[in-house]
């Protein structure tokens, strides 16, 4: 048995980590400031610190509950449009975030720690899959915060030999298949639960961002990887961190359009998505696919729910159970 200190495993791919880690017989301190998280998303055989991650009185509470196998680092802003608007808030949280926790953790004498990163690394990526060569030029301040995350743990390698992995996120989604978790942002920006709600009546209909994409049918197309499958990333990439510090794109290696996700949320909830066409958003690239040749190498990962229509299934049960999230569990 291990014990790890989750930062945001109150937040949505947090919790779904959490849950794994203790499915799996560990002990888990959850650090979350519950701004974007919710107390119900964390489960009940996981202890919660509460507090920002940058304030030193925190992390010492939270650090005096370990000692800590290693930290997983899951808190952060994360709204790409939002980043947009507020850029210097995104960059300057973000890095505050990181530093602070894996400052804290090597002063602990931890020497292991997961960042969630993001695919808005690569920007407009110049070919499809995209592998951990490509060129990082993010074309949002949420991902250029990412990408300083990631310098910035270089020199805690380089310096302190704090050996972490950076696991570069394609569009998580779904829900936890047993159904104690689910995703519940607000505001929601992204399509699954968006176009969830809007078959179920619980949200306006959809408006789907441009239809003039050089794609075969004109929307966008990214790689959806399930929740749970991008906590299982994490549980095996810790066992590599004795070692040396790794970077490792995580999606299916499967694209489906924003009108494949439609068709799949009609079929899956039997009720037809209710959209219009709109023009596109700005800095959306056309198709985000990874390749998660080099992650499945090294761990042996596999996505367990890699076609859409199990996705969506998971996310349509959880969305059933909680058509207000967490506010109103069913
Ligand atoms: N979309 C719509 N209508 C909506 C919402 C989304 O058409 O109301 C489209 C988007 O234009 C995009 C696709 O659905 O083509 C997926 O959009 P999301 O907002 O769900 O996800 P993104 O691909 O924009 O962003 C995700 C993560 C980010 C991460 C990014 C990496 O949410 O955190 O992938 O590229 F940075």
């Amino acid at each position: 048995m291990s014990r790890y200190l989750v930062t945001g495993g109150a937040g949505y791919v947090g919790s779904h980590t959490v849950l794994a880690l203790l499915d799996r017989g560990d002990e888990v301190v959850v650090l979350d400031d519950l701004s974007k998280g919710h107390r119900g998303a964390v489960p009940r055989g996981a202890r919660l610190v509460q507090g920002r991650c940058a304030d030193p009185v925190v992390l010492e509470q939270a650090f005096a509950l370990g000692p800590f196998d290693a930290v997983l680092h899951f808190a952060a802003l994360s709204l790409v449009g939002d980043s947009m608007r507020d850029p210097m808030r995104y960059i300057g949280d973000n890095l505050a975030g990181v530093t602070s926790v894996a400052g804290a953790a090597v002063k602990a004498g931890v020497r292991k720690f997961v960042l969630s990163s993001t695919a808005a690394l690569f920007g407009f990526p110049e070919r499809v899959p995209i592998d951990e060569e490509q060129k990082l030029e993010p074309v949002s301040a949420y991902g250029e915060s990412k990408l300083v995350c990631e310098r910035a743990l270089d020199w805690a390698d380089r310096v302190h030999g704090m050996r972490f992995a950076a696991l570069r996120y394609f569009n998580a989604a779904g829900a936890d298949p047993a159904g104690r978790a689910g995703e519940d942002h607000d505001p929601e920006t992204h399509l699954v639960p968006l176009a969830i709600g809007a078959a179920m009546g619980t949200r306006a209909p959809l408006t789907v961002f441009g239809t003039d994409y050089d794609t075969p049918d004109g929307t966008c197309i990214r790689d959806y990887v399930h929740v749970s499958d991008l906590a299982d990333a994490h549980l095996r990439v810790l066992p590599l961190l004795g070692e040396r510090s790794v970077r490792f794109n995580l999606g299916t290696g499967t694209g489906y359009s924003v009108k494949q996700v439609i068709e799949s949320v009609g079929r899956i909830g039997g009720k037809p998505v209710p959209f219009s066409t709109g023009p596109r958003r700005a800095g959306d690239p056309a198709v985000l696919v990874a390749s998660s040749a080099k992650l499945r190498e090294a761990t042996g990962w596999s996505p367990r729910y890699g076609a859409l229509d199990d996705i969506v299934r998971t996310a349509w049960a959880w969305h059933s159970a909680h058509p207000r999230g967490y506010a109103k569990a069913a």
